[in-house]
């Protein structure tokens, strides 16, 4: 997954592509690189590896590469190593053409064979340089001509910034399967991968749809369909602030989403509990079509797919509807039972993962009606999907989703307790009753912030552990996997998830002394079983630390665990809500300790938009 971003105006393209590949950079940051057309029409090039600050320093912050035309492109490797050959924009044999790509090109063997025949030479691993030389190779004077015809040829998901010498001012924007969106100025026009690369210049913003294909100039943005029919722009407003972008006064990304998320559960709860009921903006489930409804299948990748396992627990208890929860890298290859009466949700805080895409698609395909529950806007699971339900959690920068998580699972409770009403599961009062405790949740998330000193403590018992396990029952056992997975993806510490009852199946050999085992103990129905396996793994050296509701038995765990830490209570079902955030600052604090890369962890990227 990568950032690609492309200006043309009256000032200086250098500094402003720069600018925008640092709003970028959580995309995909092992290479960056730039093209501008100078005054006198030649192509200059720039490329390192490594982060864009090396593109600062090569262009000498842009000074030395005079020019009002460019692009620029900040990559996560997919198609060779993270080198200067392979970053872009790849430029064709002859230097006419640069491209700058987001995806992936899948019949690039092919055609890369075809056109060395035709005598083109290859400088890079890239699937990227075959489309700067076949647009080379379809180039009769046409720039436009050339761009068709090259898509003419090519298969595969990418997002295209195209430069081309003959042409200076005129760039070219491709989007399929990869995000683009159009930027329009006074006097300029630019597009990016994101958003948050462009609201420092414009927030008049237009979403390319896929096969979408656009000619920028400074005074013109001419917007094309994929069979090359003219479409009007359809211009938006972005109404987010840069401060929303910027880190406001904590040290990370991360710690920032962590902290904002009592505010993102705020405006994904309150706006859709009102006049004493929930209102899911446009989304209408009547009962006759719920009741048609044979099963639930929530599909999604990473911290998504565990928010679907903890929420599961609250649309199966109160709607008594089956809900399969499935990976959607295994789900788009298994055949899947799925037709009619199917329902599907769809979990992505990007909306843009391609396993949960293709997943997406194949049910689509067999019938299955589709919810999405996502965070960006316009991204294309929610243009895919036959009903959008936003998390509205704000842009989330940091790689190891937080509030992403959170608000899913608020969706997913509102879901469950609005179907459950459809349903005639809740009566009047019930479901006054569950509401309620759903407006609570937020309130609850901020007290459980107040645990960060005690967890920036704890992290020291972790700090130096070569592995971690999580154990937990029931929601508890969905909460865990999230936690290891927090605690991994940024501190880089093997840890794993149980459920608590596999233990004697295996995993207790595990255990060293000293190894630290964190039981999660908030579903308070099951609570004391889980207090028994503390008592087992401690019995084999384990440093235990229980996470558990206040109130609840803390003389049972404090007389078991090596260290509690007791959060706010909440129902079992909504209680993976609560519990995580200890969980979410613990791996915060630990990755700190061991002075790892937080906002932007090694082999990771936002969003994985490759296979
Ligand atoms: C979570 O911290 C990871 N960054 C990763 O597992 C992520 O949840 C997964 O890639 C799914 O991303 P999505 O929600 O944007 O689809």
């Amino acid at each position: 997954m990568c950032g690609i971003i492309g200006f043309t105006g009256l000032k200086q393209a250098a500094p402003i592509l720069l600018e925008g590949l640092s709003r970028m950079e959580y995309r995909g940051y092992d290479s960056a690189g730039m093209a501008v057309t100078s005054p006198e029409g030649l192509l200059q090039l720039a490329r390192v590896s490594g982060k864009v600050a090396g593109l600062y320093d090569r262009t000498e912050n842009g000074a030395a590469f005079p020019g009002a035309c460019g692009i620029a492109h900040t990559r996560w490797a997919t198609h060779g190593a993270p080198t200067e050959a392979n970053a872009h924009p790849q430029v064709s044999m002859h230097g006419r053409f640069a491209v700058a790509h987001n995806g992936i090109i899948e019949n690039f063997a092919a055609l890369k064979k075809e056109l060395i025949e035709k005598g083109y030479a290859f400088t890079s691993q890239t699937d990227t340089e075959i489309v700067a030389n076949l647009l080379e190779d379809s180039y009769r004077g046409d720039f436009q001509e050339a761009v068709e015809k090259m898509l003419a040829r090519i298969e595969g998901s990418y997002a295209f910034a195209i430069l081309c010498a003959d042409h200076p001012g005129e760039l070219f924007a491709v989007r399929m399967n990869s995000p683009l969106i159009l930027g329009l100025g006074e006097g300029f026009n630019l597009f990016a991968s994101d958003v948050t690369a462009l609201v420092s210049h414009t927030r008049r913003v237009v979403y390319m749809d896929d096969g979408d294909y656009a000619r920028v100039t400074p005074d013109e943005v001419a917007l094309f369909a994929k069979d090359g029919s003219p479409k009007a722009l359809r211009e938006t407003r972005v109404n987010i602030s840069l401060a929303e972008a910027e880190k406001g006064g904590f040290e990370h990304f991360m710690m920032k989403e962590i902290f904002e998320q009592p505010e993102a559960l705020e405006k994904t709860i309150a706006s859709r509990i009102r006049g004493g009921e929930i209102v899911l903006d446009d989304f209408r489930l009547e009962s006759e079509s719920l009741k048609n409804i044979q099963k639930i299948v929530i599909t999604a990748c990473g911290s998504a797919y565990y928010a679907g396992l903890a929420g599961r627990y609250a649309i199966e208890k109160l709607c008594r509807i089956p809900v399969d929860v499935k990976l959607a890298s295994e789900l788009r290859y298994e055949d899947p039972l799925i037709d009619g009466r199917t329902m599907l949700i769809v979990l992505s805080q990007s909306g843009e993962t391609l396993d949960t895409i293709a997943a997406m698609k194949e049910c689509k395909a067999r019938g299955a009606k589709v919810l999405a529950i996502v965070n960006v806007a316009a991204s294309t699971i929610a243009r895919l999907a036959d009903h959008v339900l936003y998390t509205w959690a704000g842009p989330e920068i940091a790689v190891a989703t937080t509030k992403g998580y959170t608000t899913q699972l608020a969706v997913l409770d509102l879901f469950a307790v609005y179907a459950a009403r459809q349903l005639g599961r809740l009566d009047e009062e019930e479901y006054a009753a569950w509401m309620q405790k759903i407006r609570e949740l937020p309130g609850l998330v901020r007290k459980a912030l107040a645990l960060e000193p005690a967890m920036a403590d704890l992290a020291v018992l972790l700090k130096d552990a070569e592995h971690v396990f999580f154990l937990g029952r029931n929601t508890d056992s969905a909460l865990a996997m999230e936690g290891a997975l927090k605690l991994k993806e940024i501190s880089y510490i093997h840890a794993e998830a149980y459920a608590a009852g596999e233990l004697k199946h295996g995993t207790i050999a595990l255990l060293e002394e000293g190894t630290p085992v964190i039981a999660l103990c908030c579903n308070q129905a099951l609570l004391e079983k889980t207090a028994s396996n503390i008592i087992e793994v401690k019995a084999r050296g384990a440093k235990t630390i229980a996470v558990a509701p206040e109130g609840a038995a803390q003389e049972v765990l404090a007389s078991c665990a090596d260290r509690c830490v007791f959060v706010p209570a909440a129902d079992d079902i909504f209680s993976a809500m609560i519990a995580v955030v200890p969980l979410q600052l613990l791996a915060y604090h630990t990755a700190k300790l061991r002075g790892c890369s937080i906002d932007k962890p090694k082999n990771l990227a936002k969003s994985v938009t490759v296979e």
